[in-house]
């Protein structure tokens, strides 16, 4: 207090009142915001540990992908002239679950053939079916041919490929399929598998394309 200051009694008593207040809230209001980030980290750091268990457990329950190779084609009447019309298009492709505690319920399994944009055959290749953890389901299908025939416009291109020994092919897969978790089912996929591959005149598969990865997209 300076001496030229000289405050009553009356106003001096409430000024004192409210310093010790004031202070008094301070030290409260320090203790409820101690409080408060205490218990704020406490949630935090408990936030962190369920998040690590959560991650821990997606890292492996997560579903993988089942892996398609192409193992064998063959489609002997590809080398008529006149275009392999009702000719037999047999394939066997190895369809892998990668997972180790992981079912994949398929829907059935359909195929089709292509040359460039052209469809040479589709149908169905396997019932729907429920493939075991680490397990290898081979799928045979064979499709009859019904082009390219002279007629299209793709002929020209064809009849040269098979000439020259090399016709690029697709087969197309597709289903729908589920993941069976032990403790869960999950939802269902779209599934679409494709391989690209090339035969020789003699309508098999050329060796450098057999047991080629096949692309799968959901
Ligand atoms: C299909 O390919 C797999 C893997 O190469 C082979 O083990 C299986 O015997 C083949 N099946 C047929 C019928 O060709
Ligand atoms: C894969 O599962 C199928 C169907 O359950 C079964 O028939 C086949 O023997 C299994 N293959 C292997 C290699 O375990």
């Amino acid at each position: 207090m300076s001496s030229a200051y000289q405050p009553s009694y009356t106003t001096y008593q409430p000024q004192h009142q409210s310093r010790r207040r004031y202070y008094e809230s301070r030290v409260k209001e320090s203790l409820t915001s101690r409080f408060a980030k205490c218990l704020c980290s406490f949630f935090l750091t408990l936030l962190l540990i369920v998040g690590v268990i959560i991650f821990v457990l997606w890292l492996s329950l997560r579903p993988h992908r089942p892996h398609f190779h192409l193992s064998s084609f063959t489609a002997p009447g590809l080398v008529q002239s006149t275009g392999p019309v009702n000719s037999a298009l047999s394939f066997n492709i190895t369809d892998r679950n990668p997972n180790g505690k992981i079912g994949i319920y398929y829907d059935s399994i359909y195929a089709s053939i292509f040359y460039s944009d052209k469809e040479m055959g589709s149908g169905p290749v396997l019932f729907p079916f429920y493939q075991p953890p680490k397990n290898t389901t081979v799928i045979l299908g064979t499709l009859t041919a019904t082009g390219p025939t002279t007629t299209d416009s793709a002929w020209d291109q064809f009849s040269a490929d098979v000439a020259a020994g090399q016709v690029k092919l697709i087969i197309k897969l597709t289903s729908v399929i589920r993941f069976k978790v032990k403790l869960w089912d999950t939802h269902q996929h779209r599934m679409h598998v494709e391989c690209d591959f090339t035969v020789g005149k003699d309508g098999n598969i050329l060796s450098q394309y057999a047991d080629e990865r096949c692309t799968l997209y959901f």
